[in-house]
């Protein structure tokens, strides 16, 4: 890039009217993060020395995300004239008095646009010493889009579709909105533009036929990856772009070593990561910061959130967040591991397992049916069939530590807080109420006692009573 400043204007200011939301447009994800955090990223990427970015409709959300996680964005501010050539205006408004270089302009709405081609596009601008330089491309279906209006070759202006002629909706070179122009040239333009539109909104592209009927060189760059400038307009483009990326996030994984058995189902958030020789079976979903070491197999049917998965372990069916699985450890299937959940290498969350706030030690098994909440459990324990930490008293949350090489019988309650020693076994049934030492045995199961002949008695003439009656005789 030459010696020339440049700014970049994040135009966010629409109320995105055809997502039908309360939430507003640029605020819809795409792989787990906003439209705008995709935009705001690759506005952020080219060097530039200002990236303003232009609100206005639910103002107090979007700064509170850019600040948040665009600190060196600037902030500016659309006042009640609508329309992407006032919202530029606002923006340039907020650059320092002595600007004089180049201003790139990007919508808050065209996610997958990448800094490569934004690169380019800058580097076409400057070389031909344009006054403007847009980017366009060619689709099959251009409804919706302003058209690239062409004389011969030249380019002659951009008319939006709802202000288009039958010939023109013909046309379908359609304008990306992300443009360069030369500062003085914009400035000079946009305050002549007018609002005689069907929208009664200062448009942007108006700029371009006005720079040209004035004889200033004005180009445009043709992409051909279409997706790179698709614009979100509604949620059925939301969903296809979404698509898209994903395909590309998928693909990105798999020639980096990640068996995808099927990229369809399968959705990456781009905050996750996946090391070489992981598989991920169908309908899986891997969300915010999850990091999924190598060998690991995950799926069908998983989400993870903010989870880590050690190498070579395997999650069937489950749902995780917040929580850290260890090497080679097996979760699932029908698990749901809540956060703070940390479970040790080789270890095991079987089937209808839920967990919560419980560290499980390298090798400790929760196989079956059971709920381990606020617990700590030591290594090369075994956790017997439906086991409940009673963890809630109705008021306060306890903790149960169970330590290391424990055997909990089946379907043991252990009322927190109480402890239960190293080596330590539980009878089947035993509600632990009071700690177990080391090597001990608890139980307070009441002897059993059977009424003789009870059925015969008490259920007479039924089929378990002729059943009983039957095996009796054959004694
Ligand atoms: C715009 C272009 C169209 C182009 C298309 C590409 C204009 C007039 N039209 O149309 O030629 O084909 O993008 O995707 O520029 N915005 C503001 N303030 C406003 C209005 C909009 O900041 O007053 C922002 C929106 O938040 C959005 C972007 O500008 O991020 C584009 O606005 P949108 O209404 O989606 O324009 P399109 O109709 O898609
Ligand atoms: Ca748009």
């Amino acid at each position: 890039m030459s010696a020339e400043q440049t700014a970049v204007i994040v135009l966010a200011a629409g109320a995105g009217t055809r997502m039908n939301s309360a939430k507003p447009k640029v605020m819809h994800e795409l792989a787990g993060i906003p439209l705008l955090g995709h935009a705001l990223t690759t506005a952020s990427k080219i060097g530039a020395e200002h990236v303003v970015c232009v609100v206005r409709h639910e103002k107090e959300l979007l700064t509170e995300y850019i600040q948040a996680n665009f600190s060196q964005v600037t902030i500016a501010e659309q006042d009640e004239l609508p329309g992407t050539g006032r919202a530029v205006e606002c923006g340039l408004a907020a650059l320092p008095k002595d600007f004089n270089g180049r201003v790139v302009v990007t919508s808050g709405d065209v996610p997958l646009l990448d800094a490569e081609t934004l690169g380019e596009l800058i580097s076409s601008h400057a070389e031909l010493g344009n006054a403007a330089t847009l980017l366009s491309t060619y689709l099959e279906n251009p409804t919706g889009y302003g058209r690239i209006l062409r004389n011969e070759d030249s380019l002659v202006g951009i008319v939006e579709h709802r202000d288009a002629t039958e010939d023109q909706l013909e046309i379908d070179e359609i304008n990306a909105g992300v443009y360069v122009f030369n500062h003085a040239h914009l400035v000079q333009e946009l305050e002549k533009v007018g609002t005689n539109n069907s929208q009664n909104e200062k448009y942007l592209t108006d700029v371009v036929a006005q720079l040209i009927n004035q004889g200033h060189p004005v180009e445009s760059m043709v992409t051909f990856d279409h997706w790179t400038v698709a614009g979100v307009n509604d949620r059925a483009q939301l969903s296809q772009v979404a698509a898209e990326l994903n395909r590309r996030l998928c693909e990105a994984m798999q020639l980096a070593g990640v068996t995808i058995v099927d990229p369809a189902s399968t959705w990456l958030d781009m905050t996750v990561s996946i090391g070489p020789d992981v598989t991920i079976w169908p309908s899986t979903y891997l969300q915010g910061n999850t990091v999924v070491h190598s060998g690991a197999v995950v799926g069908p049917e998983v989400v993870l959130k903010d989870v880590e998965v050690g190498a070579n372990a395997t999650i069937i069916k489950s749902h995780a967040t917040s929580s850290r699985i260890g090497d080679g450890a097996s979760v699932g299937p029908f698990a749901f591991v809540r956060p703070g959940t940390d479970l040790g290498a080789d270890g095991k969350i079987g089937t209808f397992v839920e967990t919560k706030n419980a560290v499980i030690g390298d090798g400790t098994k929760v196989p079956h049916l059971s709920y381990v909440g606020d617990a700590e459990i030591g290594t090369g324990s075994n956790i017997g069939a439906g086991t409940i930490f009673a963890n809630y008293d109705g008021v306060n949350k306890h903790r149960t530590k169970v330590g290391s090489q424990v055997r909990s019988g089946s379907h043991n309650v252990f009322v927190a807080p109480v402890t239960i020693g190293d080596g330590a076994y539980t009878a089947a049934g035993t509600v632990v109420r009071k700690d177990v030492e080391p090597g001990d045995l608890g139980m307070n199961v009441a002897p059993q006692r059977n009424v003789a002949d009870w059925v015969l008695q008490n259920r007479a003439e039924t089929d378990s009573a002729k059943a009983a009656k039957l095996a009796k005789d054959n004694d």
